[in-house]
Order: structure tokens, then C-alpha cells, then sequence
């Protein structure tokens, strides 16, 4: 357990004496407030590596690298999320928030914003490359979350989140929290006349170690923390 603060740390919560994480959060910002206190020691993280304006690092540690394929702010370094400028195992800690939809169309207001693929295979195809390359620059036993939404593609479920889990763990990573962000805010096509699938109201939260999990509970003798392991 690292015991220095820094300028990259959470401060604690006067207002959480007995802070509980939980698996679901209406709040995005307490939700990764919750996952680096309990998965990261409560420092903030080494790699943005799709940060856009960094929205939801507002208010939390910024991360020490941030890349963005088209960056939008100067401190934003170009690079694309599946061939880092990063040595092999230099870092320890990644938040990634790919681009999550598919069928880009200049009238959404969702793809306008964060960009999209154009179709499915290209996001999956993305996505393990991505995988590949966190694997490559985390240390042993580094933190990984993967930010992903569910979506429909032409006409059908794709459980991205199931996808994501799958292949991290063929890549060797080892999937400790599947964390639900819900929203009551939800944005309607007006293109749609007749609705044939639930509307998503939801995005996951993954959380994910590169190999087997830390021995974190075991070392510092937490509890709650060792509990959240089995
Ligand atoms: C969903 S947004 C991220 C939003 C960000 N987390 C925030 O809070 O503002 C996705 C971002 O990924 C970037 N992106 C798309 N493909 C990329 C790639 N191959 N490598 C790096 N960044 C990429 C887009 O430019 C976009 O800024």
C-alpha cells in the first residue's frame, strides 16, 4: 500500500467515514471516486488513453498521460489508443472510454461528439487491439478499467461488455468488478418511429488486473477490500 500523497491522489471523503462501493452508480464521478479508492490505493491514474476534454476527470486527479487519436486540448498528446508512445510495463494504472457506437451519422448528436465506427467489426477489432497494447504497457498486476456500452447493431444485441470481458481474459487480464453507471437523462433518436429494442440506460464499468489478482486485501489487512475479492 502507498502511503505519499501526490497531486494525482483522492482526497478522502469527510462526508464517507464508512465509505461503501458499491456495483451500481447514478453518479459518474463518485463511481470513479469509489473504483481507484478501492482497486488503486486512492491515486489517480497513469493513462488516459481516448481522453477527448477529459469531462470526467473534472473534479478527480488528472491522469498523468493523456492521448487522444484527434485531440482537442493542447496538454493532449496524439497518439492512437493501440500503439501508445509508452514503454513496455512503464505504467500502472488505465481508464480507457473508446468510442462506443456504431453507424456514424452527422445528424446524432452522440457521434458527433465522440466519434464512432463504422461498423461493428472495426469496433471489436479496436477494442483487442487496444487490450493488446494496455497489456503491453501495464506493469504485472496493473489496473485496467474499460468504460463500454451495450448497443444494437443492425437489428441485433451486442453485448459489448460481455465481449470485452472475454477477450481481456484471453489477453490475461482478470476481471474483478463488472460496475453499472445508470442514468434517467436518456437522449431519443427522432429518427425512430417504432421502438424494438429497451431503450440503454446504462454503461459498464470493468475493472480489470493485468494477471492474477494483488494481494492487496492480504497486505494491508482491509477487510471490506478482501470481502470485494471473493
Ligand atoms: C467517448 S470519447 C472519450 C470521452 C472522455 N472520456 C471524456 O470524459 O471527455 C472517445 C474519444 O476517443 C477518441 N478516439 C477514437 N478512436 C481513438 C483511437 N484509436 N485512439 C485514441 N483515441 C481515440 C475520440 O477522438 C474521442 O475523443
Amino acid at each position: 500500500m502507498q502511503s505519499q500523497t501526490s497531486m494525482f491522489d483522492i482526497q478522502p471523503k469527510a462526508s464517507h467515514p464508512k465509505r461503501v462501493v458499491r456495483t451500481v452508480y447514478k453518479d459518474e464521478r463518485e463511481l470513479l471516486n469509489d473504483v481507484l479508492w478501492l482497486y488503486n490505493g486512492g491515486h489517480g491514474v497513469d493513462v488516459d488513453p481516448c481522453y477527448s476534454v477529459g469531462r470526467f476527470w473534472k473534479g478527480l486527479p488528472q491522469p498523468k498521460y493523456k492521448f487522444d487519436v484527434a485531440p482537442q486540448l493542447p496538454e493532449v498528446k496524439q497518439a492512437d489508443c493501440t500503439n501508445l508512445p509508452l514503454e513496455n510495463e512503464s505504467v500502472k494504472s488505465i481508464m480507457f472510454d473508446p468510442p462506443f457506437v456504431t453507424y456514424p451519422s452527422d445528424t446524432s448528436i452522440i457521434t458527433n461528439r465522440f466519434s464512432a465506427f463504422e461498423n461493428l467489426e472495426q469496433l471489436k477489432d479496436m477494442y483487442i487491439e487496444s487490450l493488446s497494447e494496455f497489456y503491453r504497457v501495464l506493469e504485472n498486476k496493473g489496473l485496467l478499467i474499460f468504460k463500454c456500452q451495450d448497443l444494437v447493431h443492425n437489428h441485433r444485441q451486442f453485448l459489448t461488455h460481455v465481449f470485452v470481458i472475454n477477450r481481456a481474459e484471453i489477453e490475461g487480464f482478470f476481471c474483478h468488478e463488472c460496475i453499472i453507471l445508470s442514468r434517467d437523462n436518456v437522449l431519443l433518436s427522432p429518427h425512430i418511429q417504432k421502438q424494438q429494442h429497451a431503450r440503454k440506460t446504462h454503461s459498464y464499468y470493468l475493472v480489470f488486473s493485468k494477471g492474477l489478482p494483488t494481494q492487496r486485501a492480504a497486505d494491508d489487512g482491509d477487510s471490506a477490500a478482501f470481502t470485494s475479492l471473493i
